[in-house]
C-alpha cells in the first residue's frame, strides 16, 4: 500500500487518510508519497478519451488504496463533488481565435468560481466521508489571498463533521472574493477578516503554523487544514494536467505546454508531480506578477523574501510558496535532510541560495516570468477587443507571462489556465477594459446575488491573531460541539 511520509523526514509513513486528515505532518512538514506511480505513454494512451470523473478515479485510485476508501465509495466522492459543476465536463478548454496554438483551460465552474474549487469540492467531501466513518469533527483552519477561502467555506457548509475558520487579509482581496464566504449562513462557517496584514495572507500562514506547534490546542479543538498544505489537494490538482493534455495532444508523446499563474506553486506542484509521473508536457510556464518570488527561485535560484506588492491579480500576492518544498523533495532523490535544513534555514534567515546541482535540477522543464499590472491590463484588454473572450487577471499574468518568453517557449500548443471567472474581480475588468457598464462575460448570479445578502463573520487585528482565535475557536467548540 501506498504510504506517505514528510518532506522533513520526521515521523513514521503513514497511510493516505491519516496524511489527509492530519494535514501538515507531526514535524511541521509536508507529506509526500514515498513513491510517485510511473505510468507508461500505453496506459496515458488508454486513458485518453475518460472524462474528467474517470480520469479523477484513475489518478486518484493510484494514491488512495482501496482497502481505505473502496472503487465505490471513490466514484460515489468524485460524482459528489463534480456534480455541482456548472459544466458537465467540469473543465472546458476553448481554443483562442486570435492567438495562435493557444488554448484556455477553464478551471472555474464549481460554485466559488475558481480552480481552488478542484481542489477542494473534492478534498471535503473525502474527508467528510473519512470523518462520518470515524464519527469525528475536526475545525478545519484555512487562509486565503482570495478564492479557497470561499471554496473552502462553501464546500463545508452544513457538513455536520466539519467547522471552517477562513481568515482572510481585510482589504486585500475583492468584495465579490469577501461575499462569497460572509454571505453563507451556515453555522458551521466562521470567516475571520484580519485587519493589517503587511504580508498579505503569509502573515495569516503564520499564525496557523503556530496553531498548529500548540498541540494542547490543536487536540482540544480536533484542528485541521485544507490549505494546499493538505497532500491531498495536490494530488487532486494532478488530474486536470492530465486531462488538459488528453483534450489538447493529438497523439500522447506531443510537445505541450502549459502557463500557470502561480504563487504558493499548489497548482503547479501537481503539474511538476504530474510530469514526474510521465504525464510528456513539455514545459511548465511559472507565471508570476510583480510578487515574483517564484521567478526568484527559477531564475535565481533563490528562495526569498521581498515587501508585498499588491497587485491586480491578488489572489497570486503570495511570498512564500510553501508547495516549492515539497516539489524539491522529488528533485533533489527525496534527501528529507536536506529539505529540513533548507526549511529551517529559511525559517530563521528568510533566504535560502540553492548549490548549482539542485537548482538545475528543480528547475529542469519549467520557464518563468514575472508582469506588471499594466502588461496584465493590456493582455485582458487586447483579448476582449480581439475576440470577446474576457480573461479573469490571473489568467492574463499567464498569457502575459508566456508572451515575455515567446522566443523560449517556440510555438508549440499552450494551454494557459484561467484560474479564476472574471465576476470575482469586476473592478479590475472595468478598469482593463475602460468601460462603466460591465460586459455581461463579467457578471455571474451567485456574485449578482451575493450583493444584495447579509453578511457574517469575524474581525481581528493581526497583531492578536493568535489569541483572538485561540479564544474564538474554543469557546465555539465547548458550546457547540463537545
Ligand atoms: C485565481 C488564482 N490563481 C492562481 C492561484 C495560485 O495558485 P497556487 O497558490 O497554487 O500557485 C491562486 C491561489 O493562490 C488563485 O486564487
Amino acid at each position: 500500500m501506498l504510504k506517505f511520509v514528510s518532506n522533513k523526514g520526521g515521523g513514521k509513513p503513514v497511510d493516505i487518510e491519516t496524511a489527509i486528515l492530519n494535514g501538515y505532518a507531526p514535524d511541521g512538514g509536508l507529506y509526500v508519497p514515498e513513491q510517485l506511480p510511473q505510468l507508461s505513454f500505453e496506459q496515458l494512451e488508454q486513458w485518453k478519451n475518460l472524462s474528467y470523473k474517470e480520469l479523477a478515479f484513475e489518478l486518484l485510485s493510484l494514491f488512495i488504496d482501496s482497502s481505505i476508501v473502496s472503487a465505490q465509495d471513490l466514484k460515489t466522492i468524485i460524482a459528489k463533488a463534480y456534480g455541482t459543476f456548472e459544466k458537465e465536463e467540469v473543465i472546458p478548454i476553448p481554443k483562442l481565435k486570435s492567438r495562435k496554438n493557444a488554448y484556455i483551460m477553464e478551471l472555474f465552474y464549481g460554485s466559488t468560481l475558481s480552480f481552488k474549487d478542484i481542489g477542494l469540492a473534492f478534498l471535503v467531501n473525502l474527508v467528510d466521508f473519512f470523518l462520518k466513518r470515524k464519527q469525528k469533527r475536526l475545525s478545519i483552519i484555512v487562509a486565503t489571498t482570495g478564492d479557497t477561502g470561499p471554496a473552502a467555506a462553501n464546500y463545508i457548509a452544513g457538513k455536520s463533521t466539519l467547522d471552517a475558520w477562513v481568515l482572510y487579509p481585510k482589504g486585500m482581496i475583492t468584495e465579490e472574493q469577501e461575499r462569497q464566504m460572509t454571505t453563507l449562513h451556515h453555522d458551521n462557517v466562521h470567516p475571520v477578516g484580519v485587519y493589517n496584514c503587511p504580508e498579505g495572507g503569509d502573515d495569516l500562514d503564520a499564525v496557523i503554523k503556530q496553531l498548529y506547534a500548540n498541540q494542547t490546542f490543536k487536540e482540544k479543538v480536533n484542528l485541521s487544514s485544507v490549505n494546499s498544505i493538505n497532500w491531498g489537494r495536490i494530488m487532486v490538482q494532478t488530474v486536470h494536467y492530465f486531462y488538459g493534455y488528453f483534450q489538447i495532444a493529438d497523439k500522447i508523446g506531443e510537445e505541450i505546454n502549459m502557463a500557470v499563474p502561480s504563487g504558493g506553486f499548489g497548482n503547479l506542484c501537481a503539474g511538476g508531480l504530474a510530469r514526474k509521473m510521465g504525464l510528456p508536457v513539455k514545459t511548465l510556464i511559472i507565471a508570476n506578477n510583480k510578487n515574483a518570488c517564484l521567478n526568484r527561485i527559477f531564475k535565481d535560484g533563490v528562495f526569498s523574501m521581498a515587501p508585498i506588492h499588491e497587485t491586480v491579480s491578488s489572489a497570486i500576492d503570495i511570498l512564500v510558496p510553501i508547495n516549492f518544498w515539497r516539489f524539491l523533495y522529488f528533485c533533489v532523490g527525496k534527501d528529507a535532510q536536506k529539505i529540513k535544513e533548507w526549511m529551517e534555514e529559511f525559517d530563521k534567515n528568510r533566504v535560502v541560495h540553492f548549490d548549482e546541482a539542485s537548482f538545475k535540477s528543480y528547475k529542469k522543464g519549467f520557464l518563468s516570468g514575472s508582469v506588471s499590472d499594466e502588461q496584465t491590463m493590456k493582455v485582458i484588454k487586447e483579448v476582449f477587443e480581439e475576440e470577446g473572450y474576457l480573461l479573469d487577471p490571473h489568467a492574463a499574468v499567464s498569457l502575459a507571462v508566456a508572451h515575455s518568453l515567446r522566443e523560449e517557449i517556440g510555438d508549440a500548443k499552450i494551454i494557459f489556465f484561467a484560474t479564476a471567472h472574471p465576476a470575482k474581480f469586476s473592478k479590475i475588468i472595468q478598469k482593463a477594459l475602460g468601460c462603466e457598464s460591465l460586459p455581461k462575460a463579467a457578471l455571474h448570479p451567485s456574485i449578482e446575488r451575493a450583493k444584495w445578502q447579509c453578511q457574517k463573520g469575524y474581525t481581528a487585528e493581526q497583531a492578536h491573531l493568535e489569541a483572538a482565535l485561540l479564544d474564538a475557536m474554543e469557546n465555539h467548540w465547548e458550546r457547540n460541539l463537545k
